[in-house]
């Protein structure tokens, strides 16, 4: 598909996938893989797909050109999604194929794919950022943006056509034989839905790099953002780019995020009253019992709040395993003093789930033991009522912006 002149989309989707990266990436709406062929006096493709695509991505460059004719290959990430179908392109196409990656791109191909790339007189060379190079009436600029996600991660940047090549920045998990976002009209909000859970699952970590490589990348005159996974970003390009800059600078949301896993429901009702109070403050409130929802849309959720209520029932001296699993995604994400934090959860007789909670949670939020609460077993009305409050008092504490 035409992006620009001489500018193709050559990769393809993946409709029925749903778990990227094996199952810590439950995905709704299938993905793409993309893939782009600049055509100047040099040909370049730029990045690849998964290799269980590799037929129909020769397939789709050979609609355009002979496979032959490509000139230059750029890997801007090695990721197996992106660089899975590479070694296939290099079967066909000439034996005098310069590859453009970072050195760590090169030495973690060159891990991956050894013996089999040995076989190829390939041309290597390694960038450095706002190298530049000249392909005809084209210059293609390199940045890398290490640890945004991964640390061999670069950015291509067409000059001429004003094309951000960015990877998995900005990218959606979303299969759709549509090209620009545009494309969906009104139903866009479905990307924005997706490059945010995007940016919680994949980049949230990397907080502090993204915002100082957003600060270059913004600065580009962008026409386009074609990414490697979702559509090409043509008309939503100041809106993506600050949702990023919001994300990545922890702009939150007067947003109340309450998650719990519950034994026999005594911790499912403190969760529902401490909604209830949370509610009476007329504050934008989610509940999600994470046994039942993907933590992937949960993270989703946690991204932009200002407030997160947690809760776990005590089982073998500690919180419920699936809750845990949450919680280990998160763990090292930067301490946010702006976001307040709420422990919560019933017990048997020791109870140390609420700690295990708190440990996590101390270390990336503000946790104030006012706003914690823990009883044995089913909670009476009393017990509930005073959770209603503590939620209460959380809620206005958020509404107030009185955090730190
Ligand atoms: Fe889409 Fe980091 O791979």
């Amino acid at each position: 598909m035409l992006l620009k002149d001489n500018v193709y989309s050559v990769g393809v989707i993946d409709w029925n996938n749903r778990e990227f990266h094996e199952s810590t990436y439950k995905i709704r709406r299938g993905t793409t893989y993309n893939s782009y062929l600049v055509l100047d006096k040099k040909n370049v493709l730029i990045d690849g797909v998964h290799q269980s695509y590799k037929n129909q991505f020769i397939s789709n460059i050979k609609k355009i050109i002979n496979p032959k004719k490509i000139d230059i290959i750029i890997l801007n990430h090695i990721e197996p999604d992106h660089s899975g179908a590479i070694m296939q392109v290099l079967a066909s196409c000439s034996y005098n194929v310069i590859i453009y990656s970072t050195r760590k791109a090169k030495e973690g191909f060159l891990k991956y794919y050894n013996d089999n790339v040995m076989l190829y007189n390939i041309e290597w060379r390694t960038i450095s950022s706002f190298q530049e190079i000249t392909i005809g009436k084209r210059t293609l600029q390199f940045i890398e943006t290490p640890m945004m996600h991964w640390p061999d991660s670069m950015v291509t940047y067409s000059k001429l056509d004003n094309i951000l090549f960015s990877n998995d920045i900005f990218g959606q998990h979303y299969a759709t034989n549509q090209i620009f976002d545009d494309d969906l009209g009104i139903h866009c909000s479905i990307l924005f839905e997706e490059a945010k859970k995007y940016y919680a699952n994949i980049l949230w970590t990397f907080n502090p790099v993204i915002l100082s490589k957003l600060d270059i990348l913004v600065k580009l005159p962008i026409k386009l953002i074609a990414p490697s996974h979702g559509l090409v970003w043509r008309k939503y390009i100041c809106r993506i780019t600050q949702q990023y800059i919001n994300w990545a600078s922890n702009l939150l949301k007067d947003k109340v995020t309450i998650i719990y896993e519950s034994m026999w429901h005594s911790t499912e009702k403190i969760a529902y009253s401490m909604l209830e109070g949370v509610t009476s403050e007329h504050l934008d409130a989610y509940l999600f019992n994470v046994t039942k929802i993907d933590k992937t849309d949960i993270l989703s959720h946690m991204l932009d709040s200002k407030g997160w209520i947690i809760g776990s029932s005590t089982n073998n001296r500690q919180m419920l395993p699936v809750m845990s699993t949450l919680l280990n995604c998160i763990k090292y994400i930067n301490k946010v003093n702006t976001r307040l934090s709420s422990v919560f959860g019933s017990y048997g007789w020791s109870g140390e789930a609420i700690d295990d909670i708190k440990k996590v949670l101390s270390n990336i939020t503000l946790t104030l033991n006012q706003f914690c609460f823990s009883c044995v077993f089913n909670p009476t009305n009393d017990e509930l009522n005073e959770c209603y409050n503590i939620a209460k008092q959380f809620a206005i504490r958020i509404k107030n912006n009185n955090i730190i």
